[in-house]
């Protein structure tokens, strides 16, 4: 998304090394992709695997950029960068719960290739402007089998069943299977709430993002209903900040600001700092004291 000058002006991410292991992992899931749809047989897993491990170790570097690169949305949910937000946030997920590294990079292996069976489903279904008819949900929904199938021989069983089962509700709700909670593995549960998290604060043709707060609700109403693992949405909610160190942000008041400190019990209500009018530019607003101020868009 080209954002306008001023705004482009104002990006001052720490960007460097971190941007590096995120654009390299977008090309190695870019080609495994372009392999996949041309019917290759050797898939790069190998790759995969190392960028996953370079995420893990960057993410003990420095977790601000880390959940940044998550918060840099595309238009469209399905490229490779979904994929890699899913990755950033599940795995964070994962190391927060404290999970062992082995575990961590079948979580984080699981995520970067948890749609790879979408390759499978015709374009003019995947690519629709618009809501999918029932007939066509039906097709969508065979991606997770479709993956788990394309990853034969490729991965080890655990990474495949973490494929099999993104699409799985704790209460039996999901699909393929209609799993429930304790047939599900832990790191298919981080991939769901991570999955579903991405896909709403990521613009559809149909409707725009909801911002991360408005994510958060629906997290915790899927939740409360059974279909998430409530454990791990609470986890997520207090330990992925929704709006990351050095995130931009339109508030309702009309200033351009900079979220520069998180407020740990309320990480929904930043504190900011005030890049544009350029007259008040360094001014702090601590939203958590001023309630009738909101965030109104994330613009860079
Ligand atoms: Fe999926």
């Amino acid at each position: 998304m080209r954002q306008p000058p001023e705004v482009e002006e104002l990006m001052l991410l720490d960007e460097g090394p971190a941007k590096q292991v995120y654009l390299e992992a977008q090309a190695v899931l870019q080609d495994l992709y372009r392999s996949c749809r041309l019917g290759s047989n050797r898939l790069a897993v190998e790759d995969v695997k190392e960028a996953v491990a370079e995420f893990i170790g960057r993410m003990r570097e420095k977790q601000d950029v880390f959940l940044q690169m998550a918060m840099l949305k595309d238009v469209d949910p399905y490229s490779a960068k979904h994929s890699l937000n899913v990755t950033l946030l599940a795995t964070y997920l994962g190391s927060r719960l404290k999970l062992p590294e082995k575990e961590l990079m079948v979580l984080g292996v699981g995520a970067m290739l948890h749609d790879i069976g979408k390759l499978e489903i015709p374009g003019e279904i995947i690519g629709k402007p618009g809501r999918l008819t029932p007939e066509e949900f039906e097709v969508v929904k065979s991606h997770p089998q479709a993956g788990y199938r394309r990853l034969e021989g490729l991965v080890s069983e655990e990474i495949r069943l973490v494929v099999r089962d993104h699409h799985e509700r704790c209460d039996g709700s999901g699909y393929p299977r209609g799993l429930v909670k304790e047939e599900i593995s832990l790191a298919a549960r981080c991939v769901a709430v991570a999955d579903v998290y991405d896909a709403v604060t990521t613009d559809r043709c149909y409707r725009p993002r909801l911002l991360p707060h408005e994510g958060m609700e629906l997290l915790m109403v899927e939740s409360t209903r059974g279909a998430l693992d409530l454990e791990l949405v609470k986890t997520f909610l207090q330990e992925i900040a929704s709006y990351p160190l050095g995130t931009i942000v339109r508030l309702t008041s009309g200033e351009i600001a900079r979220v520069v400190a998180q407020e740990p019990a309320v990480p929904l209500r930043p504190i900011v700092e005030v890049l544009r009018p350029k007259e008040r530019a360094g001014e702090i607003i601590r939203l958590l004291t001023h309630p009738s101020i909101l965030i109104q868009e994330i613009v860079a």
